[in-house]
């Protein structure tokens, strides 16, 4: 099989360390891969929203899947470019049709489908400009803290949480009437806030039948203690100590049963990944937001969890016989340490050489923002470097990591020290 995976991240590093060792692979092209996708096939300068771009190339190479790895190709609706095109449509692409991806391109989309299908969530109400009074009175008759959510795409930022009733309401003005996000926040969703444990469970769907992954659980804040700014993703561990059989049995029956057979009985085409945000609030799980593809950090490890072919279970996706696979995991925990550059979330410098990576023997480094200079690997991105290990726990995993990331060095590496403490 002749694969192209489009994106750039430590998750796309990670989906071709696990397809390049398929025994159905032929040729793996990457677009726009970084220094550490270039192991494992051939990167292709390519943007993931250059759909023409991208049908030349599928044409040329006689591509058969196309695997999406980040969100933005998927809402602007790469599926539906292919099967509306004579030539692509035989060609399988692992990912919703782009009506499909507004489980997550549209957070408003996303609660009234939750609201059809049962499934639990926070209580909410959206409102536009021309609503915005009905939206200020909603505010007031909440309790705090307010959760405000732009509906759109915001680069994970659309997201805000206020204590102060006031500030909620100098918010919700200036995300409707002044465009905060942009188009993002022409409509804004106000949710009850939720008092939990947050965890990300992922499944692999054909629109029939469905494969659950490993659970994980990622650490946004770049401080410490969860503390400080949101960023794409400090660390990831797999398994979740909380996420025992009883939680994970409600989050099957009340969570993903409903949601794919909801999926499946609106006619909504979705062949692909979805990704359950989820909270745990005193033992019950509730949505905080879907997103239409893999986590990044989680998918660091939860691939390397898999043991199964992962190029059987797209062709599965693809072919509508995902419930023929066989899925089976590794039984070890994975952890992963994000290194990033010095100053990010904020303004951040790149260009810096890493030095340390050929002497890394107990870890996986995926590579999430690096580039290739000749044999030299430069920093490229705010996220550099995915630290992932294996252990017989997590703690075992976690300390290999961190051994790994004592070798390794640029000019004002950061990442945190406290990954999986919380739950440890
Ligand atoms: P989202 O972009 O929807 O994942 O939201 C970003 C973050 O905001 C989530 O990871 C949660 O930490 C937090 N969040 C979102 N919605 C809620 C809610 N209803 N209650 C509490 N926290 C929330
Ligand atoms: N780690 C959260 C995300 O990928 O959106």
């Amino acid at each position: 099989m002749k694969v192209l995976l489009l994106g750039s991240g430590g998750r796309e590093h990670a989906l071709a360390w696990k397809i390049a060792q398929s025994s159905i692979l032929d040729d793996l092209f990457i677009a726009p891969g970084n220094a550490g996708t270039k192991k494992h096939g051939k990167n292709i300068d390519l943007s993931p929203t250059d759909f023409d771009g991208i049908r030349t190339f599928v044409l040329e190479q006689q591509i058969d899947m196309v695997i999406v790895g980040p969100e933005e190709p998927l809402v602007k609706g790469i599926y539906d470019f292919f099967q509306a095109d004579e030539q692509l449509k035989k060609v399988g692409v692992i990912g919703p049709s782009q009506f499909g991806a507004q489980l997550e391109g549209s957070k408003d989309f996303a609660k009234a489908f939750m609201s059809r299908h049962a499934i639990p969530t926070a209580k909410y109400g959206t409102f536009t400009a021309d609503t915005i009074s009905q939206g200020l009175a909603f505010l007031e008759g909440m309790k705090g803290p307010y959760v405000l959510k732009a509906d759109g795409l915001a680069a994970g930022k659309g997201v805000l949480i206020l204590t102060d009733l006031q500030e909620a309401k100098a918010e919700l003005k200036s995300m409707l009437l002044d465009e905060k996000f942009g188009a993002a926040s022409s409509k804004v969703v106000i949710e009850q806030f939720l008092d939990g444990i947050e965890l990300s469970v992922f499944v692999l769907t054909d629109g029939e039948s469905f494969k659950l992954l490993p659970e994980a659980k990622d650490y946004k804040r770049i401080g410490e203690g969860d503390t400080g700014l949101n960023t794409g993703g400090m660390g990831a561990i797999s398994p979740v100590p909380f996420a025992d059989a009883s939680f994970m049995d409600k989050v099957h029956n009340r969570i993903i049963v409903p949601t794919i057979k909801g999926l499946k009985s609106e006619n909504i085409t979705y062949k692909g990944f979805v990704f359950f945000g989820l909270i745990n609030v005193k033992g019950d799980p509730f949505v905080i937001e879907y997103n239409c593809r893999m986590g990044d950090p989680e998918t660091e490890v939860v691939i390397p969890r898999l043991k199964s072919d992962i190029l059987d279970l797209f062709e599965g996706v693809a072919s509508n016989t995902l419930s023929e696979r066989d899925i089976q995991f590794i039984d070890k925990s994975a952890a992963t340490v994000m290194m990033v550059s010095g100053g990010y979330p904020g303004d951040y410098e790149k260009g810096k050489s890493i030095f340390g990576l050929n002497s890394i023997v107990d870890s996986i480094v995926f590579h999430a923002g690096t580039s290739a200079d000749g044999p030299s690997v430069l920093t490229a991105g705010g996220r550099v470097l995915a630290v992932t290990s294996y252990g017989k726990n997590l703690d075992a995993a976690l300390e290999k990591s961190y051994d790994s990331i004592s070798k390794i060095n640029y000019d004002g590496a950061y990442y945190r020290k406290d990954i999986g403490q919380d739950v440890l």
